[in-house]
């Protein structure tokens, strides 16, 4: 809109210095034909006013009249309105006491009245356009006739026309590349900003498989694959929420459902059978231990994913390991599964003593359930470069290799059946994984089933204090 404004005032302001500049210099001609006719015009020597006046025609391309008083012809360069009484505008508004005046006219248009065509058709009707311009021939301060200039403006109006013609493809181009660059642009910022928003209103109803089509590689496609990343991790936290409260849920049920049964059995018994009753009272005592495990294991999940504090203090890791040992021989002894321990050096962690107890705690308890009778587990710690390594060895049933990058997911259990006679939920080695992290450890595990496992947990050694 702006761009035709300006188009239109330049076509405007170019036109008016091309007549404004043409017409002053026709004008001064007129003046000063004018100023040297008023001798001739007292003497009436129409002959030296004509020679006079055929020059400049002849010289211009114009034509030249010489009008008495009384507006009468007396000399006409073209040789056709001598006596003829000749009028325009310009020429009333002379006769009137305005000093120069000027007009413009077309040829072709017979609003000019008869005279004004009569005067023209001196020019080819190529040359229509035609300027008239009127300048008083005085005598002593008296008007004593009035000198007619016509020339030729046909030439400005082309080439004004040729102006109008650049200016109007320059703006039809300009009006293009507009078009362009505004397409391009909603192309590369606005639909994809307006895809970006559709995709987080979508997310933010609920729907977490929002993605968004990632184009070309500017700023837009990195955001795009910064929301599709964002959306599929949270789509994926989202599966992996709803199937641990489904697992959840599942691993409730199970010692629920058995002390319902148990309970039941209990309540219908006719007559009570006291031996009966003490042996389905312990199951359930059973079962309610193995609940609250459960509970209380994933409250310490919830507590982990809320992000867990850690109670640091500098601490003796191999005494640590040694009276996990101790807790556990007791086990070991029922299983009928021999456990040691080798301690090379003493060793310092920055650790929380509690959680770091659980991590051996139930790794060595996995290595004892999982080793049949008469195997063997040994547990060891060894320095390598600036860590402390805990090694868990035993001659078990070993982990299939397809199961071993699933056993620190929650619930994973890689004999479902077998374990949960073991009473193992498949918790366990999820919270010992993210205790170890929480630590700035590592823990791996190698496994070749029926030969044993080994567990490797790796912790940073506290730094030791520089002595004075
Ligand atoms: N030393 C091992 N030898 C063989 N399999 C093992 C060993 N340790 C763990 N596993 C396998 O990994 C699975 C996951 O272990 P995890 O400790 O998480 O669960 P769990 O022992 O079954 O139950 P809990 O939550 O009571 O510890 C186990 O069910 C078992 O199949
Ligand atoms: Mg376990």
């Amino acid at each position: 809109m702006a761009f035709t404004v300006i188009g239109f005032s330049l076509i405007q302001l170019v036109g008016e210095y091309l007549f404004t500049q043409r017409s002053r210099d026709d004008q001064r001609i007129a003046d000063s034909l004018a100023e040297g006719f008023s001798d001739y015009l007292v003497a009436f020597d129409a002959r030296s006013m004509y020679e006079s006046a055929r020059e400049t025609a002849r010289a211009q391309q114009s034509r030249v009249l010489v009008l008495d008083a009384l507006c009468v012809v007396q000399v006409d360069t073209a040789s056709e309105l001598n006596g003829q009484r000749f009028i325009t505008a310009e020429i009333d508004r002379v006769l009137n006491g305005s000093g120069g005046d000027y007009g413009f006219y077309d040829a072709r248009n017979s609003a000019g009245g008869f005279f004004l065509l009569a005067a023209l058709n001196g020019f080819s009707r190529a040359n229509a356009m035609t300027g008239v311009y009127a300048s008083p021939i005085r005598q002593g301060g008296t008007l004593i006739g009035v000198l007619v200039y016509i020339s030729q403006v046909q030439e400005i109006y082309e080439s004004l026309r040729d102006i109008q013609i650049r200016i109007i493809s320059w703006m039809a181009i300009v009006l293009v590349a507009v078009l362009l660059i505004n397409a391009l642009v909603l192309r590369t910022i606005t639909r994809p900003i307006g895809e970006l928003n559709e995709g987080i209103s979508r997310m933010s109803k609920g729907d977490l498989s929002a993605r968004v089509r990632v184009r070309g590689n500017n700023e837009f496609a990195g955001l795009a694959r910064a929301f599709n990343s964002m959306s599929e991790r949270l789509e994926q936290l989202d599966k992996s929420r709803s199937q641990f409260v489904s697992n959840a849920s599942h691993e409730l049920k199970t010692p629920l459902s058995t002390m319902k049964i148990l309970i039941e059995t209990l309540m219908y018994q006719d007559p009570p059978d006291p031996a009966m009753t003490k042996e389905f009272l312990t199951d359930a005592n059973q079962e309610i231990d193995r609940l609250n495990r459960i509970v209380s294991d994933l409250l310490t999940l919830v507590n982990i994913d809320n992000g867990m504090k850690l109670n640091l203090a500098e601490l003796d890791i191999g005494a640590l390991l040694q009276e996990q040992v101790k807790r556990l021989a007791p086990l070991a002894r029922e299983n009928g599964v021999e456990l040691d321990c080798a301690l090379k050096e003493t060793l310092e962690v920055n650790g929380d003593q509690t959680k770091l107890q659980q991590v051996v705690y139930n790794i060595i308890d996995n290595a004892i359930k999982y080793t049949p009778r008469g195997g063997e587990v040994h547990c060891a710690l060894n320095r390598s470069s600036k860590k402390a390594v805990i090694r868990v060895t035993d001659t078990g049933v070993g982990i299939p290799a397809e199961d071993l990058p699933h056993i620190f997911d929650r619930f994973y259990r890689v004999d479902k059946a077998r374990s949960r006679e073991t009473g193992g939920t498949g918790l366990g080695l999820s919270i010992v994984k993210q205790f170890v992290l929480l630590h700035g450890g590592t823990i791996d595990a190698r496994s070749a089933p029926g030969k044993g496992s080994t567990f490797i947990i790796e912790l940073p050694l506290a730094e030791k204090k520089k002595e004075a």
